[in-house]
Order: structure tokens, then C-alpha cells, then sequence
């Protein structure tokens, strides 16, 4: 897949494919995802995820290198989009095409995302001209998490939902090949799909987004605290301790390892 023919799935306000994005930070995950998805994101939320960090904000491009790459590693059929890390891109169109490069050149990933709408606008039609697709992001974005005090769905005030609109509008206009819409009540989720051209990917937005978006380890029950717009597929973490707990068992027992995991002088 590339990013034109994922940009192209939306024709004259249409999807007719919804596009399936998860994050994925590490190969082995890639592996396991990629022939499923369109997009893997490997999302600054490995913060949390990761590294048990309390935001997004302390992430550095080195960290979201050396992941990006694990996937790409990874990965042959998806399109791979990295997060670009807070404080690397938001002083200058010129700054965040120096930071995006920097990303593309290490990992070997397709396209960059970043948070904001109409003050990255300028930026993201920058890095498009320069060679490196831009995925949008708009609504609730974590990395302003000090600037909006917390992480509540976005668009219930007239105000909020305009802006949110616009912002979509704006990245559009100035050729984002897609648009996270994070955290937004359903209609102005709805409204900004219908008003841009590209495709919107949606994670706590609606059904009628051109596409979705989940953190794989909190669809997959990975994760301990997961907000209301997660679906939890599987339980992961209890198939995880409940093995951990019998492997602990075995090995006070002396029952592991067994004549089938050792080795003899004869075999
Ligand atoms: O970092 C991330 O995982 C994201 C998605 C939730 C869109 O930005
Ligand atoms: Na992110």
C-alpha cells in the first residue's frame, strides 16, 4: 500500500473501503497486524504504553526512531505513519521538516502525523511540497494535554465544535493525506468528515469516519486503564498472567523444565 492510493479511498465524499489503522510499536507486533491493516501508526502514545510515562508530552524523536523502524522492520503491506514527538515540529515549518526527515530517514517509514489544525496548516503544505506526506491530527490532541487539562471529548461548545471543523478544513486545504479526528462528539465528527476531501480516521468519534483508529494493546485488553471509547476484543493481560503464575508454579516445583526441555549426553 502507499499513501496516495490510501488518500485516494475517499473519491467525491465517498469510502467505499473503511480504512483500518492500529498503533504498533515494536516488529514482532508489526508482524502480527500488518496483514490486516492499511495503516500501522506508531503512535507517541508509547508513552504510556511503552514506557509508563504519564503524557506524551516528554517523548523524543530518538524514541519514535527507533521504533518506527522496529515496524517498518516489521511490516511489507501497510503503509507506516510515525507520531511526531511534542516540541519537535511546532516552532517552524523548516524545524518540523528537519525532524520529520530525521524520522523518515531512520526508520524508513512512509508519512508523519502531527497534532493541530489550522497553526500547523502552513507546515503541514511545507513538508508535503518538500516530499513527506502529513497525516492530521484534530479534537482531542494529547500532546496539548496542559493547555486543555485533560483528556475529555472535544466539540460540545458551539465554539469547540466550529474550531474542530475548521482545523480538518485547513489540513485539508493544505494537503494532509488523511485526519485523525480524536475524541469528538459523533455529530461534528460527522460534519468534519463530510467538509474535507481526504479520508478521517476515527478514534472516540463515529462510525461514519472514513476510517478507525485503536491502540492495539488497549483493544487487546493490554493495557490497565483504557478510556470509554475503547472496545475491548480480548483480555490479553489475565491470558498473560494466568500463564506467568502457572510457568512460577512449575519452576518452585521443580516440574520445569522436563525430560522434554532438557538436554542429555546421548540424544
Ligand atoms: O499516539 C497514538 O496512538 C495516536 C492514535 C491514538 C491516533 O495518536
Ligand atoms: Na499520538
Amino acid at each position: 500500500l502507499t499513501v496516495p492510493r490510501i488518500r485516494a479511498r475517499k473519491k467525491d465524499g465517498v469510502t467505499e473501503e473503511p480504512i483500518v489503522m492500529l498503533t504498533a510499536y515494536t516488529a514482532r507486533q508489526a508482524q502480527l497486524l500488518d496483514a490486516h491493516c492499511d495503516i500501522l501508526l506508531v503512535g507517541d502514545s508509547l508513552a504510556q504504553v511503552i514506557y509508563g510515562l504519564e503524557s506524551t508530552v516528554p517523548v523524543t524523536l530518538e524514541m519514535m526512531a527507533n521504533h518506527a523502524a522496529a515496524v517498518v522492520r516489521g511490516s511489507y503491506h501497510s503503509v507506516v505513519v510515525v507520531d511526531m514527538p511534542f516540541g519537535s515540529y511546532e516552532a517552524s515549518k523548516e524545524q518540523a521538516f528537519e525532524s520529520a526527515s530525521f524520522l523518515l530517514k531512520q526508520s524508513g517509514a512512509a508519512a508523519v502525523k502531527l497534532e493541530g489544525g489550522e497553526a500547523m496548516a502552513e507546515t503541514v503544505a511545507f513538508l508535503n511540497q518538500r516530499g513527506i506526506p502529513v497525516m492530521g491530527h484534530v479534537g482531542l490532541t494529547p500532546q496539548a494535554v496542559n493547555v486543555l487539562g485533560g483528556y475529555a471529548a472535544r466539540g460540545r461548545s458551539d465554539s469547540e465544535a466550529e474550531k474542530i471543523v475548521s482545523d480538518a478544513k485547513a489540513l485539508d486545504d493544505a494537503g494532509a493525506f488523511a485526519i485523525v479526528i480524536e475524541g469528538v462528539v459523533e455529530p461534528i465528527a460527522i460534519e468534519a468528515t463530510k467538509a474535507v476531501s481526504c479520508p478521517t480516521i476515527g478514534i472516540g468519534a463515529s462510525a461514519q469516519c472514513d476510517g478507525q483508529v485503536l491502540v492495539t494493546d488497549d483493544m487487546l485488553g493490554m493495557f490497565d486503564r483504557v478510556p470509554r471509547f475503547v472496545k475491548q476484543y480480548e483480555d490479553i493481560a489475565s491470558i498473560i498472567e494466568k500463564t506467568v503464575a502457572t510457568y512460577a508454579e512449575e519452576v518452585r516445583a521443580r516440574s520445569f523444565p522436563s525430560e522434554e526441555q532438557t538436554y542429555q549426553p546421548k540424544d
